[in-house]
C-alpha cells in the first residue's frame, strides 16, 4: 500500500517523505502521531494492484506519544540517515529505468537532512561514515550531501545556499549511477575501456541534470566538475585554479574525505585522521589549502564515529568533538586493552571537562581491533 497524503506537513510527522511505502513499522508511527485518516494509491507501491484510484485509508487510531526532534535524537539521526539513503537509492533507480530524476524529491531529502544536521550533527557525521556492503554509491552520495552542507554552514555560507549544495551533493555522482552494473560492481581491476567510461561519469552526470527539471546550475557544476584539481590533474577537462569555483573546491575535499574515511564492516576503512592525512597531502597542489585547514577545523581532528586510544590504555569511540578543543571530544570508554575485555556498561567521558589522565595517544583502525564504532554510538 502506497502512502499518497498524510494529512500534515513535513516538520510535523518523522518520515523522510510525504509520500512512501507502507509497511508495519510506518503504520504503527502513524498511530502513534494520532493521524487517523490517510490517503493510499494502490496503484503505486509493492504489490500494487491494476488500476484502482487514491483512496482512504485509516489506521487504527492512537494518540501521539512523541514528535520529531524528541526523545532519542542519535536514534533519529541514525533512522534519517538509513531513510535518505533508502529514497535517494530508489529515486536513482527511477532515473535509471528512464524517468525523469525527481529534483524535488532530492531538495526535500536535503531540506531533511539539513534540519537533522543542524539539531544532531555529531550523531549525523557519524552515521553518515557507515557504509554496507551494498548501496556504496547511495550512502555515499547522501553523505557528500551532508558533509558539503556541514562545510557550508562552518563557512557561514547563506541558509538556502547550504541546502541547495546538499542536494547537489546528494547528486553529484548520478553520473556513475548509469554506468553499467558491470563495471559499478566489478570486483577485480577494470579494463583501460572501463576506466574511461568511469572518467566519464562527470560529464554523464551534468548532462542529465541539464535535463531535469529543478536541478540548480550549482547541481550541474559540481556533478561535472568535482573531479577537477587545481593544479589542473584531474578530469574530464583538465581545468584549473580559478576555472574551479569554491564550491567545486569544497566538493572535491568532502568526495576524496568521504571515500576515504568511510566505516566498512567487510572492508578495511582508513580512520578519519588518516583521511584528513591524505587530503592535507594535496594541499595546495591538487586541493585548494585555505579550504582544507578549514575542513579540517569543521569536522574535528578526531571526529565523531572515530577509534581512539587513550593514554590509560583503553579504547574510546568518539562521540562528539568540542570546536575550541579538538583534541578533547566526548567519548564512550569501550575497550581495556591490556585487560582484553570490553568495558560494560561503557562510560561517557568527556575529555574536556578536567580528566588530565584520559589523552588521546593516536586514532585507531577499527579493522585491526574488530570494534565497529557503530555498535557505541
Ligand atoms: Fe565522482
Amino acid at each position: 500500500m502506497y502512502l499518497v497524503e498524510l494529512g500534515v506537513k513535513w516538520a510535523m510527522h518523522p518520515f523522510l517523505h510525504n509520500q512512501f511505502e507502507l509497511d508495519t513499522a510506518s503504520i504503527r508511527k502513524i498511530r502513534d502521531l494520532g493521524i487517523t485518516r490517510v490517503k493510499v494509491d494502490p496503484r503505486r507501491g509493492r504489490g500494487a494492484a491494476d488500476g484502482g484510484s487514491a483512496k482512504e485509508a485509516e489506521p487504527p487510531p492512537r494518540r501521539a506519544s512523541k514528535a520529531k526532534g524528541d526523545g532519542d535524537g542519535r536514534r533519529w539521526a541514525r533512522q534519517l540517515t538509513q531513510e535518505a539513503r533508502s529514497a535517494v537509492r530508489d529515486l536513482v533507480r527511477d532515473a535509471r529505468a528512464g524517468r525523469a530524476l525527481r529534483m524535488q524529491d532530492i531538495d526535500e531529502i536535503s531540506e531533511e537532512l539539513s534540519v537533522a544536521l543542524y539539531e544532531h550533527p555529531d550523531a549525523m557525521l557519524a552515521f553518515g561514515r557507515i557504509r554496507s556492503r551494498d548501496q556504496y554509491t547511495y550512502q555515499h552520495s547522501v553523505n557528500v550531501g551532508v558533509l558539503l552542507m556541514a562545510f557550508a554552514r562552518y563557512l557561514r555560507m547563506p541558509e538556502p545556499h547550504v541546502r541547495a549544495l546538499g542536494s547537489a551533493g546528494i547528486v553529484h555522482d548520478i553520473g556513475k549511477t548509469l554506468l553499467p552494473d558491470a563495471i559499478i560492481a566489478k570486483p577485480g581491476p577494470l579494463t583501460p575501456e572501463e576506466y574511461q567510461q568511469v572518467k566519464d561519469h562527470p560529464w554523464r552526470g551534468a548532462e542529465l541534470l541539464r535535463q531535469t527539471p529543478g536541478a540548480t546550475s550549482l547541481a550541474v557544476r559540481i556533478a561535472e566538475q568535482h573531479h577537477e584539481r587545481i593544479d589542473g590533474t584531474g578530469y574530464p577537462y583538465g581545468l584549473s585554479g580559478r576555472e574551479l569555483s569554491i564550491e567545486t573546491r569544497m566538493a572535491a575535499i568532502v568526495d576524496v574525505y568521504d571515500a576515504v574515511t568511510a566505516i566498512r564492516s567487510y572492508h578495511r576503512g582508513r580512520p578519519p585522521t588518516e583521511g584528513l592525512r591524505i587530503i592535507a597531502s594535496e594541499a595546495g597542489q591538487a586541493l585548494d589549502a585555505t579550504l582544507i585547514r578549514r575542513f579540517v577545523r569543521c569536522v574535528g581532528i578526531y571526529p565523531p564515529g572515530s577509534l581512539v586510544r587513550l593514554s590509560t590504555g583503553k579504547l574510546a569511540v568518539v562521540l562528539e568533538a568540542h570546536k575550541r578543543a579538538a583534541d578533547k571530544p566526548r567519548v564512550r570508554v569501550v575497550y581495556d586493552i591490556s585487560a582484553e575485555r570490553m568495558i560494560d556498561p561503557p562510560p561517557i567521558l568527556d575529555l574536556s571537562q578536567g580528566h588530565p589522565a584520559h589523552r588521546i595517544e593516536r586514532a585507531e583502525d577499527p579493522a585491526s581491533w574488530a570494534l565497529p564504532p557503530e555498535r557505541f554510538l
